[in-house]
């Protein structure tokens, strides 16, 4: 990967936006923030820095808020990922705007740097090197890599001129006018960023941006049709998982070769399971025979029994698939048990420790 066209004596630094409580991934958010989440057998952020650092990224601000000590743990100062990491903590969610804000205290740039700002909970394959030399070769204040989505309406939609220039920072609505939306990557001139009142709850997509085009700053696009995913929801995270290990994105930070599934350490899978799709098999997790699984997560030592089905989603750390149970599109929280027989679908979600007992139905005559 090629690196920014900054001049050596000038490093970039990166702020990263990992305070959300996700609570679209509850309950596996509960005890592990979404940043943090196993993906591909590494911690989700792991791929985000694997990539920064291919870009030339040397040091990392971590703006936290929730569970903050977890990302300390398991990131400490950086030095094993080839970076330095710093940690900024907001007692109270400041917003996207006030975690920039706030963690902009520990860059060591000057203000008329560019500044990488990621959300923490995007997988992506654009270009940013790229993205900060067109930021750097039009003076832009900041510069938003924009992705195309088939339904914007779910989104806040961003309209540029021809030149590039954002015209607009849109609102959800109906009828967006045009299929580009915000894809979570930012790079700020430093200034912009010291300009964000401190100490206070803002929000960069509601009131940063709209303020900077409104004052007739020069907000740019970079639009481009990589692949792009936010992992926010349990479909989006099993399907980003799925697609690393098939290898549809490719990230530094894989352990392991990319094809039908990624087995980790002591995994255990019966010869005559079916394990397809681009499936995670966690840590000592086991897949008994005549089982199948495909696109799913298995997190550490989550057990499939003999002849049940798992599908399209995630099982949690030593949770439990009885024989005969079948789940499509569901998230099982850790230590689960999920008993014979249940046939859960379409967004159920198993909270940790809950058991369900076996699933028998009986018909009886005087019905
Ligand atoms: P949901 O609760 O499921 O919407 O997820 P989330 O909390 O992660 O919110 P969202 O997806 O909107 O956040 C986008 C990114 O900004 C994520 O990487 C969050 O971790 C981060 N983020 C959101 N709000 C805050 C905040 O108040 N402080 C910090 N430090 N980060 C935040």
């Amino acid at each position: 990967m090629r690196e920014t066209s900054l001049p050596s004596s000038e490093r970039l630094e990166a702020i990263l936006l990992v305070g959300g409580q996700g609570t679209r991934l509850r309950p596996l958010t509960l005890t592990t923030p979404k940043p943090l989440l196993p993906t591909a057998g590494v911690p989700f952020l792991a791929h985000q820095l694997a990539k920064a650092r291919a870009h030339g990224v040397s040091r990392v601000v971590f703006a936290t808020s929730y569970r903050a000590s977890m990302f300390t743990d398991a990131f400490g100062d950086g030095s094993a990922f080839g970076l330095e990491i710093e940690y900024m903590t907001e007692d109270t969610p400041l917003g996207t705007g006030g975690a920039i804000r706030n963690a902009a205290d520990a860059l060591t740039c000057s203000s008329d740097a560019p500044v990488l700002v990621l959300n923490g909970d995007i997988l992506s394959g654009h270009d940013i090197s790229a993205q900060v030399d067109l930021h750097l070769s039009r003076g832009a204040a900041v510069t938003l890599h924009l992705t195309e989505v088939e339904d914007p309406s779910r989104f806040g939609c961003v309209p540029t001129a021809p030149d590039g220039r954002v015209t607009a920072f849109l609102e959800k609505t109906p009828n967006p006018v045009t299929n580009r939306i915000n894809a979570g990557c930012y790079v700020f001139q430093r200034s912009v960023i010291d300009s964000i009142p401190a100490g206070e709850v803002v929000s960069v997509e509601r009131e940063t941006f709209p303020g900077l085009i409104e004052a007739g700053e020069l907000v740019l696009g970079y639009a481009d049709a990589s692949y792009w995913l936010d992992v926010g929801t349990p479909a989006a995270f099993v399907q980003g998982s799925c697609d690393l290990v098939q290898g549809r994105l490719r990230s530094p930070a894989l352990p392991g070769v990319t094809g039908e599934s990624l087995l980790l350490d002591g995994a255990k899978v019966s010869p005559e399971a079916k394990v397809t799709g681009g499936t995670v098999v966690g840590a000592r997790a086991t897949v008994k025979a005549g089982a199948s699984v495909r696109g799913s997560v298995l997190a550490d030592d989550a057990v499939i029994e003999s002849g049940a089905v798992v599908v399209d989603s995630v099982v949690g750390a030593g949770a439990r698939v009885s024989s005969g149970a079948v789940l499509r599109e569901v998230v099982v929280g850790d230590g689960a048990l999920i008993g014979p027989g249940n046939e859960l679908t379409s967004g159920v979600r198993v909270w940790p420790g809950v058991t369900l007992p076996e699933c028998s139905v009986r018909f009886s005559s005087d019905v």
